[in-house]
């Protein structure tokens, strides 16, 4: 049996979730664990929210709470959403907590003993007015690339580039927009030049399934033109302390030191509740994936295996699913120009199960970018949903409810056509399996669908409804043997299609009186003679006057 510890990135505790962090990584996360779950892994899901840093800060002050205080109210938000989606986590917790904080001070302690961290003097801005360092996001001024006025320190949200610390142009203080002074102080710096070689070993020693090559190839490029030490170190700041005698007392340690730490410390917060051992999956023989979008790349496959290898002890982790971002009709999502869809509202107004399929059907594990249209989100789910795998449903379900008084019928004589359809989605079932492998969940609709398109043609190729009209004999054969092989076929594209369309399929399975089993998918589990609950539609289609007014209210600025 295989354990699988699954992480989804921690979403910052400082904005609602758009489609755009749903599309990359907690549907690609939630569709991989309940596919470990069914077939009978051992997995553990957790994810948390992300709660330090300036960008926290600086927006609780905007909403004028304190920072625990704005991270609280967003993280219950945000677990609304999550929960709403269908977002099975084993563990939802939280950076700013005591599990995270013991390990982040270990993790520290323990890197700084073994040689990995040391100081050095840095040079920072200061506000005299205010009496505190300002970190990036704490300074606005000109971007020194396309002169836009009022960007913060680090980047530029009209060009879009990244600014290297001190190049902004005419810095200001964002309390009191006085100019910043400059200052030296000893910092704590994190020696993640050390790991070139081993980092680059691991990354070789990895199969194209679990690291895809996509990402390997740019993480080597980066390791290969040199990779600059770390500076953990920040002042004034809402984080976590530094633990070091040394360190000064406004010195604390950056966001994303604690933050991939805190994957651990929802796994310890998660033996706390259930009595299993959190070391089992951190610490053993465990397949640690991550799901992440292609912007943490970096944070992810050097810094945080590096901080593992350095304390040691600690397994790395196997397999990385990296996803690109989500654009909007074809457009850049952004904040500051309304142009995003916040999970709250499509919640609202449609199924979680058709937000999970049209994102589904995007997410190939690949860092290339993918657009939400409306249209095609109406039309997706009308001629897949909707038409193809529902109407399937329907047809057979009632079929046997009306003809068969709601049992499954025993087959008579298979001819070639019989065969020929029950083999190939005996296919279907392995094709799927290796998709899933790989998490491209994209491959794993499109071959679903095409199943489900070949099983309709087959439905109407056997046309049972003629045989039954006349009766008899006939009924018992010609009409059982299609009807036997569309419910076991329903059974196995059911089970397949439940990790990304889950409330939908458990009321599917409910009016087949099953459940689903990974092992059971492969062969002809239904029998002759089991009785079927009453079927009901599984899906409604979405009006095209339903999509217009998102369409007209993401134009006009009331969406986001
Ligand atoms: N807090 C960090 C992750 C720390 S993990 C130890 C973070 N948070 S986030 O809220 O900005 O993003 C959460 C996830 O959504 C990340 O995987 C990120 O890559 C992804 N995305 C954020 N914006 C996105 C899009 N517009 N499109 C697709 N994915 C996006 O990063
Ligand atoms: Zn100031």
């Amino acid at each position: 049996m295989r354990r699988v510890l699954v992480t989804a990135a921690l979403p910052y505790a400082n904005s609602d979730l758009h489609l755009g962090h749903a599309f990359s990584t907690y549907i690609p996360a939630d569709i991989f664990s309940r596919y470990c779950r069914l077939k009978g892994w051992d997995v553990v899901f957790v994810c948390g929210s992300d709660e330090h840093g300036t960008p926290v800060s600086v927006a609780a002050r905007e909403a004028g709470r304190t920072p625990l205080e704005h991270v609280e109210y967003f993280r219950r938000r945000q677990m609304e959403d999550l929960a709403r989606l269908g977002i099975s986590f084993d563990n939802y917790y939280r950076t700013h907590s005591e599990e995270n904080r013991e390990l982040t001070e270990e993790f520290l302690i323990k890197l700084r003993e073994n040689g990995y961290i040391y100081k050095k003097k840095v040079t920072l801005f200061y506000c005299e007015n205010d009496k505190i360092y300002l970190p990036d996001r704490m300074i606005k001024g000109k971007c020194p690339y396309c002169g836009a006025e009022d960007q913060y320190s680090d980047s530029c949200e009209v060009c879009g580039r990244t600014i290297e610390p001190g190049m902004i142009l005419e810095p200001y203080c964002i309390l009191c927009k006085t100019p910043p002074s400059t200052r030296s102080e000893e910092h704590f710096i994190f020696r993640l030049s050390a790991f070139s070689d081993i980092l680059l070993e691991w990354l070789k020693s990895k199969s194209n399934e679990d690291f895809s090559r996509d990402v390997v190839n740019y993480v080597v490029q980066w390791i290969k033109s040199g990779l600059q030490d770390w500076d953990i170190t920040r002042e004034d700041y809402w984080g976590f302390k530094l633990p070091y005698k040394d360190a000064k007392d406004n010195q604390y340690v950056y966001v994303w030191f604690d933050a991939p730490i805190g994957y651990i410390a929802s796994t310890v917060n998660w033996s706390k509740r259930t009595g299993r051992d959190w070391r089992d999956y951190w610490m053993g023989d465990c397949l640690i994936t991550h799901f992440i979008g292609k912007d943490i790349v970096y944070h992810h496959l050097l810094f945080w295996p590096a901080m593992l290898m350095g304390v040691g002890g600690y397994t790395l982790p196997g397999k990385y699913v990296v996803n690109g971002y989500l654009t909007l009709e074809g457009r850049k999502m952004s904040k500051s120009r309304k142009w995003l869809v916040p999970l709250k509202r499509v919640l609202e107004k449609f199924p979680a199960d058709y937000i999970r399929f049209y994102l589904a059907s995007k997410a190939s594990n690949s860092v290339s970018d993918n657009d939400f249209s409306w249209l095609e989100f109406m039309s997706k789910v009308n001629g897949d949903l909707v038409d193809n795998i529902g109407n399937f449903a329907h047809r057979v379900l009632t079929f046997i409810s009306k003809w068969f008084n709601r049992r499954v019928p025993a087959p008579g004589d298979m001819e070639e056509q019989d065969n020929d359809f029950a083999s190939s989605f005996m296919k279907m079932v392995e094709e799927v399996e290796k998709e899933y492998e790989k998490c491209d969940f994209s491959q794993v609709i499109r071959r679903i669908i095409e199943a489900f398109k070949k099983a309709n043609s087959y439905f109407t190729a056997k046309a049972p409804w003629e045989a039954v009209k006349k009766g008899g004999k006939t009924r018992e054969g010609e009409a059982a043997t299609p009807l036997y092989i569309c419910i076991n076929f329903l059974y196995s594209a059911a089970t397949c299609l439940y990790p990304i369309i889950p409330s939908s399929m458990e009321r599917l399975f409910e009016m087949m009186n099953t459940s689903a089993s990974w092992d059971s998918a492969k062969r002809f589990s239904i029998n002759a003679g089991h009785v079927i609950n009453e079927p009901k539609p599984l899906f409604r289609k979405i009006l095209e006057d339903e999509v217009k007014a998102e369409m007209k209210a993401l134009e006009e600025g009331m969406v986001a």
